[in-house]
């Protein structure tokens, strides 16, 4: 008989931050004050931070050391050459430009690739990367396969692309109108779905025939590598990092937010494989964010963010990550809370619209759902349903996805099993007097991606 191993984190702490628990008096008054949305909240306000896994995870003891060795040189640090070796190594990629953060690289990228009436085919889409795909003249379309958007489905690679839907569109506009088929790994706004690399092979077969490109939205490739090892027939020998390079090897390049799987406080940056592509990249990040060998980032930022992508394609350390938010999700489940199935990898998303079946989707269930949740016990969860998806820019109208989500999300090596003990309690605790709740109505809508900074009053 084989000896089970659980899983449990790759590491020990070295150093803790003390967090405080809140009266729910307190939370009632802030919480108004924050216009019932949990990104107005002050950080000292909260018990336990679930709002993103972006920016929020604990780094390494050796990527502490690397913010020693920054080389703060204005032009052609070390730690920049450190990166890109470290990028081409494990990445695959050729060309990089750093930038700030994953929205710095998705911006390069649309004003360089995009021109006014392409159309940009996505598995799903990201908030950020839709609305600078719009900027630059450009309409997203959805070639999602339909599980995606079923919250029941235990379909296991629901990021993957239907190619149906995109042949029907490069069918329909012609491949010149196509610049890049945008391709996620995993698909956040789908419940952190991974996509299979059966199904990436699919689409480069697809896009080659046709001279498109593929850009790759690497923020948690390696999640995705883990489900794929996990879950797909022939990869169960291959390592993490050996799976991540193949995923990486199918596509053109990259934008990157490294807040995530890479585990640092900030950074980013766009790959290309494309010479001429890089040159043009090169050129406008230094009118956006800095010179190209530190783009956004200090020295010491690229060095920790060298290290981290080293971390994160460990199997040790993205089975224990994954294994946790597992852990969560099945305590949850336990209980009979509506979740997405199956359960995502970088957090547990909640069915708003099963949590509160009587609020229907224009008063916002999602946003009412992490509002209680905050109330309940102080956990800090987000908004992913109708405030998230804005309005439709002709009829200016709510766009009303089928998903309508409370988002859980785990941020790397920083939180236990214990603390992921009483997330579970206090949403079970909140489910068990679903009856009572109301919904809310949204009294300041700000243009720009509203579910950062809109503000809500209760019914
Ligand atoms: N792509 C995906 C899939 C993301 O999840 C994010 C950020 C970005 C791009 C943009 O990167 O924030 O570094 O500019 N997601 C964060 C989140 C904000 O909470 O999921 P960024």
């Amino acid at each position: 008989m084989a000896i089970k191993r659980s899983w449990a984190e790759p590491y020990k702490i070295k150093m803790v931050e003390p967090v405080y628990i809140t009266t729910e008096a307190h939370r009632e008054k802030v919480l108004a004050e924050a216009g019932y949305n949990t990104f107005l909240l002050r950080s000292e306000d909260v018990y336990i931070d679930l709002l993103t896994d972006s920016g929020t995870s604990a780094m390494s003891d050796r990527q502490w050391a690397g913010l020693m060795m920054g080389d703060e040189a204005y032009a052609g640090s070390r730690n920049f050459y450190h990166l890109e070796e470290t990028i081409q190594k494990y990445y695959s990629y050729k060309y990089i430009v750093p930038t700030h953060q994953g929205r710095g690289a998705e911006h390069i990228l649309s004003q360089i690739l995009i021109s006014k009436g392409d159309y940009l085919p996505g598995n799903m889409y990201f908030t950020t990367t839709k609305l600078h795909q719009e900027l630059a003249g450009g309409t997203f379309v959805d070639v999602i396969v339909d599980e995606a958007h079923d919250s029941e489905s235990l379909f296991k690679f629901k990021g993957n692309v239907d190619l149906n839907k995109l042949e029907a569109l490069i069918d329909k506009v012609g491949a010149n109108k196509i610049p890049y088929v945008c391709i996620a790994t995993t698909v956040n706004m789908a419940g952190g779905q991974p996509i299979s690399m059966a199904n990436l092979k699919q689409v480069r077969e697809l896009t080659s025939k046709h001279g498109i490109k593929i850009i790759h939205d690497m923020t948690r490739v390696a999640e995705n590598a883990f489900m794929i090892q996990q879950n797909e027939a022939g990869y169960q020998d291959k390592s993490v990092a050996e799976i991540v390079y193949e995923i990486c090897a199918l596509t053109d390049g990259a934008t990157m937010s490294a807040k995530k799987d890479a585990m640092v406080n900030i950074g980013g940056f766009l790959a290309v494989n494309d010479p001429d592509l890089f040159d043009k990249a090169r050129n406008m990040v230094v009118v956006y964010e800095g010179l190209h060998t530190y783009g956004g980032m200090a020295g010491r930022d690229m060095e920790a963010l060298a290290i981290g992508i080293t971390e994160s394609v460990q199997d040790a350390h993205i089975r224990a990550r994954v294994g946790q938010v597992k852990y969560l999700g099945e305590q949850l489940l336990k209980t009979g809370v509506p979740i997405v199935k199956p359960i995502g990898t970088h957090g547990v998303f909640l069915d708003a619209k099963k949590f509160l079946p009587h609020i229907s989707q224009d008063k916002f269930p999602a946003q009412t759902l992490a509002a209680e949740i905050y109330l309940d016990s102080g956990v800090r969860a987000m908004e992913r349903g109708v405030v998230s998806s804005g309005r439709n820019a002709e009829t200016g109208q709510h766009n009303f996805p089928k998903l309508e989500l409370v988002r859980l999300t785990i941020p790397r090596r920083v939180y236990t099993q214990a603390h992921m003990d009483v997330i579970a309690e206090s949403v079970s605790n909140v489910y068990e007097r679903r009856d009572s709740i109301k919904g809310m109505k949204m009294i300041y809508e700000p243009e720009y991606l509203r579910f950062f900074q809109a503000r809500f009053e209760k019914l």
